[in-house]
């Protein structure tokens, strides 16, 4: 397995009521390589949670997260920024993009992170850049683009370090339905040539782009339906009725 998720759990205390939150109460979960997991749930069902103990920025309270085999509580803080950066890509709703530099800086920025040479930056660069189209974008900057070219430069910047895994949360959750089919049409891309993908969304058009979905309630995994052979016209309905008997409180089936 990529990712191996055993007996997770986050505890959060807020600040001055010293009142402690389970948002995450006993995950399990595994993800083989080349996986394109969706994960759906209610608002404060613990999606972000799960993706931010994934992606290494908080610790988790119990359980473990096993990426590529290596156990993510072994690594030391100060290691950790590296961890993530040779690893993971993200993609997040607001895209986070700086708007100080331009979309090229921006979608190198890991890569003069990780110290890479000019020349090899530009190969990964502009194979990428056109794939996603924005080639001709690279010397503007973010607030000069729209918001689905900021979230293909945002794209190309998780996926230029080549990432063992790609966490995007709700990355089509800001963006008109044209641009958001564009960026799932994208994931399904490099789906299809093996990239492992975990993505939290709220749609279940986006949804319907992965070949499984987690429905994520009160902490906990409450269902998962694979979509197999299923093409995604056939796969939207059951993930529908699947969603609605949660949403209903029903007895799951998973
Ligand atoms: N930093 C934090 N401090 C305290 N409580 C938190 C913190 N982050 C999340 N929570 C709480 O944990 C629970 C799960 O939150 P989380 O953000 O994971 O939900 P979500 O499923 O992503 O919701 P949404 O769909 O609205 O994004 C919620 O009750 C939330 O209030
Ligand atoms: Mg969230």
């Amino acid at each position: 397995m990529l990712l191996q998720v055993e007996e997770l759990t986050k505890d959060y205390t807020t600040r001055f009521g010293k009142q402690r939150v389970q948002a995450l109460r006993g995950i399990d979960l595994a993800v083989a390589q080349g996986e394109f997991v969706a994960i759906m749930g209610e608002s404060g069902s613990g999606k972000t949670t799960l993706l931010t103990l994934l992606a290494a920025l908080e610790r988790p309270t119990n359980g473990r997260i096993l990426l590529g085999g290596e156990d993510m509580a072994a690594i030391p803080n100060r290691a950790l920024s590296a961890f993530r950066r040779d690893r993971l890509g993200f993609i997040f709703q607001e895209c986070h993009l700086l708007d100080t530099l331009t979309l090229r800086e921006n979608i190198l920025f890991p890569l003069v992170l990780a110290g890479r040479t000019g020349a090899e930056m530009h190969a990964r660069l502009m194979p990428l850049a056109e794939r996603l189209g924005i080639a001709p974008l690279l010397d503007k900057y973010p607030y000069e683009v729209s918001g689905g070219e900021q979230q293909r430069a945002a794209a190309a910047r998780a996926l230029i370090i080549k990432p063992m895994l790609l966490l995007a949360d709700e990355p089509t959750g800001a963006l008109d339905s044209g641009s958001a089919t564009q960026l799932l049409q994208l994931l399904d891309g490099y789906h299809d040539e093996g990239q492992t993908i975990v993505m939290v969304t709220h749609s279940l058009d986006a949804a319907s782009h992965a070949s499984r979905v987690l429905f994520i309630r009160d902490g906990r995994i409450a269902a998962e339906i694979v979509r197999g052979g299923h093409t995604r016209a056939a796969f939207y309905p059951l993930l529908a009725d699947r969603l609605t008997q949660l949403q209903q409180g029903g007895e799951l089936l998973a």
